[in-house]
């Protein structure tokens, strides 16, 4: 019988048992899971760890904020923000193969990682990396026995070869709402913990095609936009996650004001989960689509069409790459 308190208790005493008296980095995305990892790492070997939240330029809007003000005034811990725009588009640059952006993104959080390892150096020997890996997605890039890799989630499948850290993942036998339960058991807040998921990978599974400067400036407007609604509406809790996808590569023909528009879709992607190993498509009110609707494609000139995705999991995944 596992309870909350016993999983923190539990995990606590293996983490300090794993890095001794050594020093580890955490990547934060914004997100519950390496929230909840890094706060259990801190409660572990507290100011020996450094939290590194990488701008890959991939983010939604606000997310670098809530990140650098929410979680370091709820935990007191030490973060560096690491602005690596650039480095994440260049490697990007004409890739359109799904696993090969998983692998990408993979790859480069690590290089950063690894950066930001030597660029602290002064203070100590930093081995450890700790990853909100949950067990799901360890399952699904193909980690449990007899399973096959359906996507190579970008802390699992997309580690480089020559990885120089150890891995600290202490939630790795853990699905999603026992996160959540151990967050709050952690002393995180409810707006941490409540977030929706949102993957590492960020936007850039979320543009179908070539990710670029401009396509994210398109995707993150219209994220933004389905983001306020949903919440307007006090859908949070009821929807597990909305993406919001662009069809980048797709363009169709549409009429605004007294002129021709040839522009992309936007694909909305609301489910409803347990756990995010299968999920239905949430039965959205007409009314906050149409809100939706109307406010993209009033709002996002390079949108002209908005899209309902009613495709459960499976046959479809959450995420469309
Ligand atoms: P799929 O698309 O496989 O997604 O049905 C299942 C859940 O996992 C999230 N997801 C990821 N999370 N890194 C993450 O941290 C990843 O590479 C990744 N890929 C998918 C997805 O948002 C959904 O909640």
């Amino acid at each position: 019988q596992w309870t909350t308190s016993s999983i923190v208790d539990e995990q606590v005493t293996r983490i300090a048992e794993q890095i001794g008296d050594g020093r580890a980095i955490c990547g934060l995305s914004g997100g519950v899971d390496s929230a909840v990892a890094a706060a259990l790492v801190q409660r572990a070997i507290g100011e020996r760890l450094t939290c590194v939240f990488v701008d890959h330029g991939l983010l939604r809007a606000g997310e670098r904020t809530q990140v650098e003000q929410d979680f370091v005034a709820a935990t007191g811990v030490n973060l560096v923000t690491i602005d690596a725009r650039e480095r994440f588009l260049g490697a990007l640059a004409g890739v359109t193969d799904p696993e090969q952006k998983r692998k990408i993104i993979g790859r480069e959080f690590i290089r950063v990682f690894e950066q930001a390892e030597r660029d602290l150096k002064a203070q100590g020997d930093y081995k450890f990396l700790v990853q909100g890996t949950l067990y799901p997605d360890v399952v699904e890039s193909g980690g449990g026995e007899g399973t096959a890799n359906i996507k190579s989630h970008h802390n699992v499948g997309g580690l480089p070869d020559d990885l120089q850290f150890e891995l600290v993942e202490p939630l790795r036998l853990l699905f999603k709402d026992e996160v959540r339960r151990v967050g709050l058991e952690l002393g995180l807040p409810e707006t941490i913990v409540q977030r929706q998921p949102f993957p590492g990978p960020g936007l850039g599974i979320r543009i179908i095609g070539e990710v670029t400067a401009d396509r994210l400036e398109t995707l993150r407007a219209a994220d933004a936009v389905a983001r306020e609604e949903l919440t307007s509406a006090g859908l949070d809790r009821e929807i597990w996650q909305c993406p919001v996808v662009l069809l980048a590569d797709v363009r169709s023909v549409g009429v605004q004001g007294d002129g021709r528009t040839y522009g992309h879709p936007i694909v909305l992607r609301p489910v409803s989960s347990e756990d995010a190993m299968t999920a239905d498509w949430t039965r959205l009110p007409y009314e906050v689509l149409e809100r939706i609707s109307t406010r993209i494609t009033n709002e996002v000139p390079e949108v002209n069409r908005v899209v309902l995705d009613v495709t459960s999991k499976p046959p479809g995944t959450i995420e469309w790459e």
